[in-house]
């Protein structure tokens, strides 16, 4: 990780005319390739190989998660906008104004850009990993809400963060928003472990806002993972496009296919790339044999039900404070608090 704060962002140059510049400012704690190789390297040397899904999202990554954001068969993202859109002026009543709001895995930030109009915070802290979602989605908001400072924090929110920025902040409370899910993609036990260090961030007096998908119809799930279009498969099989491109790697994407399937007991939905035939693959120099029909696991999407989710937050040492869910019980939006 490169460890120095760097102000790629800010100070924007104040603007001739008389609008005001925006507040941006970037932290860029991006890991670097080495990291990610590391990771490969030890994910193809397991047994079953695995890969972490926080490499899914280069540029063409994220393009193709808002791709499928909007695929019919892909209820998540706008059953939560939906929620988002009806309940945010309820939302900010109970978490208050003036809070300081810190985003995990923001993206697109269209949620955020939502939550920000009712809830009126002091600053606004995305903490993401995709530096080229991030740019883009920051610079968006800052067009849009010119007086609010964001500090755009380009990191993964999986390691040690320090951010002594963040002190200086005077804020009413600190309100941690971690949409889309995404905590989903975590083992129950590490979501656990996730929550106690997302409770230590929003401190005493704090409130976390989270996105959490719920237990439905197999099918449901199953065709929400495997759209009609192939972009959930294109998005898969681009991290081998990735790995080639970055990690000096030499997958044949014609070899492997995507597979997505509900493991009814574990609770979640299940990614994987399977090889077609038996290969061998080079990473960095470093060979890896597939059998044929072998398997890496690439995702995990856990589903909740709102007790379970609800417990898990407990045993984390947060208090539930209210959940949202929509008329079809598809998503849940939980507001728990410190
Ligand atoms: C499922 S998408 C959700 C995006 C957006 N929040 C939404 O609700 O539509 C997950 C987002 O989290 C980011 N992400 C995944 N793992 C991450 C990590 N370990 N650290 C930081 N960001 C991560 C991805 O780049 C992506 O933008």
């Amino acid at each position: 990780m490169k460890s120095s704060a760097s102000p790629l962002l800010s100070p924007l140059l104040p603007s001739p005319v008389s609008s005001p510049a925006p507040l941006i400012s970037f932290i860029d704690l991006q890991p670097d390739v080495g990291r990610f190789l590391d990771d490969v390297l030890a994910g193809l040397a397991a047994s079953p190989k695995a890969l972490s899904p926080k490499y899914f999202y280069d540029a063409r990554g994220s393009e193709l998660f808002e791709a499928i954001c909007e695929l019919p068969e892909y209820y998540p993202t706008r059953t939560e906008l939906a929620l988002m859109r009806d309940q945010a002026a309820e939302m900010a009543a109970q978490i208050g104004e003036g809070g300081l709001l810190i985003e995990f895995g923001s993206g697109a930030s269209i949620k955020t850009e939502v939550l920000l109009h009712t809830l009126r915070p002091v600053a606004y802290v995305p903490i993401e990993i995709a530096a080229e979602a991030l740019q883009a989605s920051t610079t968006r908001l800052a067009a849009e809400f010119p007086q609010l400072p964001i500090i755009a924090v380009c990191a993964d929110y999986m390691q040690p963060l320090r951010l002594p920025q963040l002190a200086l902040i005077k804020a009413s409370r600190r309100v941690i928003y971690f949409p889309g899910s995404t905590i989903g993609n975590l083992t129950p036990a590490e979501a656990q472990a996730f929550l106690v260090r997302a409770l230590e961030l929003a401190g005493p007096g704090g409130a976390m806002l989270i996105g959490v998908d719920l237990k439905k119809d197999p099918e449901l799930l199953h065709a929400a993972y495997n759209d009609a279009q192939g972009v959930t498969a294109e998005f898969n099989l681009n991290l081998l496009r990735r790995m080639n491109r970055e990690l000096a790697a030499d997958f044949d994407l014609d070899r492997f296919r995507h597979v997505a399937f509900y493991n009814a007991a574990a609770g979640r939905i299940e990614m994987h790339l399977e090889s077609l035939c038996e290969q061998t693959v080079t990473v960095s120099g470093r060979s890896f044999v597939f059998g044929a029909g072998e398997r890496m696991h690439t995702e995990n999407s856990c589903k909740y039900s709102v007790a379970e989710f609800q417990r898990l937050a407990q045993a984390a040492g947060f208090r539930p404070e209210q959940v949202w869910v929509d008329a079809a019980s598809l998503f849940s939006v939980h507001l728990l608090c410190a």
